[in-house]
């Protein structure tokens, strides 16, 4: 069985985070999502919309899931990497041209996947932002149509 592990915090899903997870199953058996917890976003100046519980439930419901494990720090990954026994960390192509997670292709395959383009969810709530009660709900921008 292959496993693959891939990391995020995975805040108001979206259609970029469903197609990341679909790839990373893509490339093998059983899917690991080590998933930030909110205080390790917040040593990072973070804070998800959604706190930890209930983005592990979300992501616990996407059937390429199969295992959603915290992740609290940056240098867990080589432990991760060994205690679930991952042969392939998945990142987003974002990581691409760092050399920061080179160590970890000593013990398995690291492979960037391509980012979903024009969603995230940073846009989602500067999107959101621009609603307001005088022009209503039609002016917030729709990241599926063409316009
Ligand atoms: N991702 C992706 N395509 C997108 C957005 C995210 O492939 N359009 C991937 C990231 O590369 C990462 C995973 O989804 O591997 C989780 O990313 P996360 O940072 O949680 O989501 P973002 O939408 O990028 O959140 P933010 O805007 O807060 O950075």
């Amino acid at each position: 069985m292959k496993r693959i592990l891939t990391y995020g915090t995975f805040d108001l899903l979206h259609f970029g985070h469903i197609e990341i997870l679909r790839r990373a199953k893509e490339l093998g058996d059983y899917l690991i999502v080590a998933l930030s917890t909110d205080e390790f976003n917040a040593t990072k100046g973070k804070k998800a919309y959604h706190n930890y519980e209930t983005r592990k439930k979300m992501l616990e419901a996407i059937r390429y899931v199969d295992l959603v494990i915290p992740e609290e720090n940056w240098e867990q990954k080589i432990n991760d990497v060994k205690e679930y026994k991952a042969d392939v960390v998945v990142m987003g192509s974002d990581w691409a041209d760092s050399d920061r997670f080179d160590y970890l292709k000593e013990y398995c395959n690291l492979i960037f996947l391509p980012r979903t383009e024009g969603i995230s969810t940073s846009k989602i709530k500067e999107d959101l932002k621009l609603q307001n009660p005088v022009n209503g709900v039609d002016q917030i921008p729709n990241p599926d149509s063409e316009n």
